[in-house]
């Protein structure tokens, strides 16, 4: 297994100076260089308080320990559950029918390859959906479908729902948008470049499911996302929480999980790099999805995941049981899915689609030049849900 650590990049240093400073262009080039040869960094924010990612993983395992009946409550399938919760085993990898993924995993060293995920079976994780974002001011090209967030009925946890949920996704929201204008400016492209085309995150795409009885799209926003998988059913060594793939949004961000098991592959390398954050610090993990990829034109490429039970994740288990027998065994993660706006036109911005041209920076690239057509954000993101099913 490889013992290679990712970049840490320091958003302390770019809040604190002017973006003309030597130590500001710096740490931006580093932001975009790693994610052109990782797809992923680590972040350190010190405006991150560790008091509110504990609060936020509490408060995910209280909820994700609830009874099956309470959680069904707060299904929305009819809003092809982009609010709302997604219990396990509905949603599947995409690689595993994906050929051009499917290829990528075939072209890893065999020590390198994700667990086996052709038996194509839904990951056994659930998730929650809560939207983070601005009501655009403009009219927007798909008229709308008003979802609005889903509060748990549960006493005890409605209570303190909404102000965990909008203080950490508020962090999360912060921090990779400040991340977005860093990436930017490595790139050689103005500040506000990213932020710009993701302000309103609302990605709008149609419903098909005949229950609805209505054509209008659904709009899905920036999304505060916890996964939770049960650590007391799905306890087993290799056991895949999450299959691997590819983020279909713009960029994704993480807080620190209780139990590790996340790996991420590197571009340049093709090695797994099991996630680790340091001990201690205000550190959040980055990783490059789909949007950006498309918008770069493959400069940068949508990083490749999956999350698994290993020896790491047994070791945790066992000392969380140890000192915290009555908590619920659930492995939360505090996933932010940043997206950009529907509307926008995602079509690869030259000069960085020319850097691309003929870089093969290592085996994920593969032999094939990817195209990457111009297609409007909401259709982008229908596309991939359709390959996810989670969308008829
Ligand atoms: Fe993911």
């Amino acid at each position: 297994m490889s013992t290679a650590t990712l970049p840490v990049v320091d958003l302390d240093i770019f809040l604190a100076q002017p973006p003309s400073s030597e130590a500001v262009i710096q740490e931006c080039q580093k932001a975009a260089d790693a994610l052109i040869t990782y797809g992923a960094l680590l972040l350190h924010d010190s405006r991150v308080s560790e008091d509110d990612n504990i609060a936020f993983l509490d408060l995910l395992e209280d909820y994700f320990a609830q009874p099956e009946d309470s959680l069904k409550k707060d299904e929305r399938p009819e809003l092809g559950y982009q609010v709302g919760v997604t219990l396990e085993n509905t949603e599947k990898p995409k690689c595993a029918v994906d050929e051009p993924c499917l290829q990528v995993i075939a072209n890893l060293d065999p020590q390198e390859r994700p667990l086996d995920i052709t038996a194509h079976s839904p990951d056994p994780k659930c998730r929650f959906f809560w939207k983070m974002s601005e009501k655009p001011p403009y009219e927007t090209k798909f008229p709308s479908l008003n979802a609005p967030n889903v509060v748990p009925q549960e006493e005890k946890i409605k209570e303190r729902w909404i102000p965990i949920m909008e203080k950490w996704g508020t962090s999360m929201k912060t921090a990779v948008e400040n991340l977005a204008e860093m990436a930017a400016l490595g790139l050689g492209l103005p500040q506000k470049t990213f932020t710009e085309a993701g302000r309103y995150g609302y990605v709008l795409f149609e419903s098909h499911d005949s229950q609805m009885n209505n054509k209008d799209p659904i709009r899905s926003p920036h999304l505060l996302a916890p996964t939770a998988s049960d650590l007391v059913k799905y306890s087993e060594k290799d056991t895949i929480l999450a299959g691997f793939h590819t983020d279909l949004n713009f960029l994704t961000i993480h807080g620190r999980s209780r139990y590790p098991g996340l790996n991420i592959w590197a571009r340049n390398t093709g090695k797994r790099i099991p996630v680790r954050f340091p001990p201690t610090g205000r550190y959040l993990l980055v990783q490059a999805g789909k949007q950006l990829e498309h918008l770069t034109g493959g400069l940068i490429k949508a990083g490749y995941h999956e999350v698994v039970v290993n020896d790491a994740t047994l070791q945790a288990i066992g000392t969380r049981k140890s000192q915290h027998p009555d908590r619920p065994l659930i492995r939360i993660s505090s996933t932010f899915f940043w997206h950009l706006s529907s509307d926008h036109w995602l079509e690869p911005i030259a000069p960085l689609s020319e850097r691309a041209r003929g870089i093969r920076i290592g085996v994920i690239d593969g032999e094939n030049e990817t195209v990457y057509e111009p297609m409007r954000v909401g259709q982008q993101v229908q596309n991939e849900l359709r390959h996810i099913a989670l969308m008829a």
